[in-house]
C-alpha cells in the first residue's frame, strides 16, 4: 500500500467542525495509505509522522490551499449530441423549455455504446480535471427499455452513483399515450435499470411529469431498493420540494422558485436542497435564494446538473463563483456546499471531509486560500487533484 505524506498545507479545509464550519487548519499535513487519510495535522509533526510510517512519497504544498474534492451530486453525463444551436436561440430571446430534452434524446438512441462509452471517458477526465472526485450520473436520454438500460449500465462503468431517470420527459412516440409510459417507466423500464443503480429521480414540472406520476414513479422505484431524488420547481411553482420531502428523498434538485412553505419543508427534513446555477447562468433564469435556505437551517449543496441542455458545464468552481456572486452564499459556504453539501446530498459519509478513514479525495488549489474559488472566477485554480489516494 501507498503512503503519501502530504505537507506544508497552508490553508486545509477539513470540514470537520472545529473552532469554524469547516475545520480550517493553518499549516498543516495530511497522510494518505492506500485510497483512505490516516492521520491529519500539523505540519510540524509531518517529520515525525514520516519518520514513524514508511512514507512511500512526501509532497509540499508550498503553502498553498487543500480541499476535499469535489462532489457533484447532480449530471446526466451520458448523451449523444449537442444544443449549442439552441443555446444560441435562447441568448436572443428564445425561452428554455423541457421539450429540448427530445432532441438529446433521439441523438443519444442514435449514438452506438462505443461512442457513449468514449464520451464519458472523456467527461470523468473533464471532471477530474476540474477537482471532482465523487459524481452522480442520471439516465433519461434513452427513454425505451433498451436505451435507459444501456446508459445506467454504462454510466455504473464510472461511478457508483447512478440515478434511473426514465421520467425526464414523455417520449415524442407516447405523446398521445402518456399513461402508457408512465406504466412502462414503473415496469419493463425499471426492472432493467434498477440492477445498475442506485437512485430514482423524476422531473417533476410543467411539461415533464405531474406530482401524482411522479410519487408513483418514485414509490415503484422504493419496491426496487432503489432510493428517491427530485428535480423540482425548477422552471416555477409547484409541488416537487414537499414530494420530495415527503418521501425522504436524499435530495430535490433546483429549488429556483420555492414558497415560505417549501422552504419550511425543507428546514425540518433530511431533504438536502440541491443548486445548480450553472443552469441559470445558461437560461437566463433568475437564481435560487441560498441565503434564504442557509437562514431557515436548510442544508444546501451545489451541484453542476452538467447536460446538452440548460447547463452545459461540469464546472464545480464556477458554480461556488456564481453561488457567492449571485446567490447570497459566502465562499466559505459555498464551499462547503460542493464537496460536504454534495456529499450529503448523495448520503456518503466516506467523502466531502478530510479525516483519519474517509477516502484520499483532495484537491490541492493553486491558490493560498479556498477564497480564491470565488475570487477568482474562471481562472483554473486546481494543481493536483487525488482520487482515492492516486493522483489523476
Ligand atoms: O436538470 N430538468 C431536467 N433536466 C435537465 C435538463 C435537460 C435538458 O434540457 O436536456 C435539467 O436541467
Ligand atoms: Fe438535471
Amino acid at each position: 500500500m501507498t503512503t503519501t505524506l502530504i505537507t506544508n498545507i497552508g490553508e486545509l479545509t477539513t470540514n470537520v467542525a472545529g473552532s469554524d464550519p469547516l475545520g480550517t487548519l493553518h499549516d498543516a499535513a495530511v497522510l494518505i495509505e492506500g485510497d483512505r487519510i490516516v492521520w491529519v495535522g500539523p505540519a510540524s509533526a509531518g517529520p515525525a509522522v514520516a519518520a514513524a510510517g514508511q512514507v512511500d512519497a512526501v509532497v509540499d504544498a508550498g503553502g498553498r490551499a487543500v480541499i476535499p474534492g469535489f462532489v457533484d451530486s447532480h449530471t446526466h453525463l451520458v448523451f449523444g449530441g449537442d444544443r449549442a444551436d439552441e443555446f444560441e436561440a435562447r441568448m436572443t430571446g428564445t425561452p428554455y423549455a423541457a421539450g429540448g430534452i427530445r432532441r438529446t434524446v433521439a441523438a443519444t438512441r442514435a449514438a452506438t455504446d462505443q461512442e457513449l462509452r468514449a464520451r464519458l471517458a472523456a467527461f470523468v477526465a473533464e471532471l477530474h480535471g476540474q477537482g471532482t472526485t465523487t459524481f452522480e450520473i442520471k439516465t433519461g436520454y434513452g427513454l425505451t427499455v433498451a436505451d435507459e438500460e444501456r446508459l445506467a449500465r454504462l454510466a455504473a462503468e464510472v461511478t457508483p452513483e447512478v440515478t434511473f431517470l426514465g421520467a425526464h420527459v414523455v417520449p415524442a412516440e407516447f405523446a398521445e399515450r402518456r399513461g402508457d409510459y408512465v406504466e412502462l417507466v414503473c415496469g419493463a423500464m425499471l426492472r432493467a435499470c434498477a440492477p445498475h443503480s442506485r437512485w430514482i429521480d423524476v422531473f417533476c414540472e410543467r411539461g415533464a411529469f405531474t406530482p401524482d406520476e411522479s410519487r408513483r414513479i418514485l414509490a415503484a422505484g422504493a419496491v426496487h431498493g432503489l432510493q428517491p431524488r427530485v428535480h423540482g420547481n425548477q422552471l416555477g411553482p409547484g409541488e416537487g420540494v414537499r414530494l420530495a420531502v415527503g418521501l425522504g428523498a436524499a435530495s430535490v434538485d433546483h429549488c429556483t422558485y420555492l414558497s415560505d412553505e417549501d422552504v419550511a419543508a425543507l428546514a425540518g427534513s433530511d431533504t438536502v436542497a440541491t443548486l445548480l446555477p450553472g443552469v441559470e447562468f445558461s437560461t437566463r433564469q433568475p437564481y435560487p435564494d441560498a441565503r434564504r435556505l442557509i437562514d431557515a437551517g436548510v442544508t444546501v449543496a451545489l451541484a453542476s446538473d452538467c447536460n446538452p441542455g440548460s447547463s452545459f458545464t461540469s464546472s464545480m468552481p464556477l458554480m461556488i463563483a456564481l453561488a457567492v456572486r449571485e446567490m447570497g452564499m459566502t465562499p466559505a459556504e459555498a464551499v462547503w456546499a460542493a464537496t460536504a453539501g454534495g456529499a450529503r446530498a448523495l448520503r456518503r459519509d466516506d467523502v466531502g471531509a478530510l479525516a483519519p478513514g474517509m477516502r484520499a479525495d483532495m484537491v490541492l488549489l493553486d491558490a493560498p486560500t479556498r477564497v480564491h474559488l470565488a475570487y477568482r472566477p474562471g481562472v483554473p485554480l486546481v494543481h493536483t487533484v487525488w482520487a482515492g489516494g492516486a493522483t489523476v
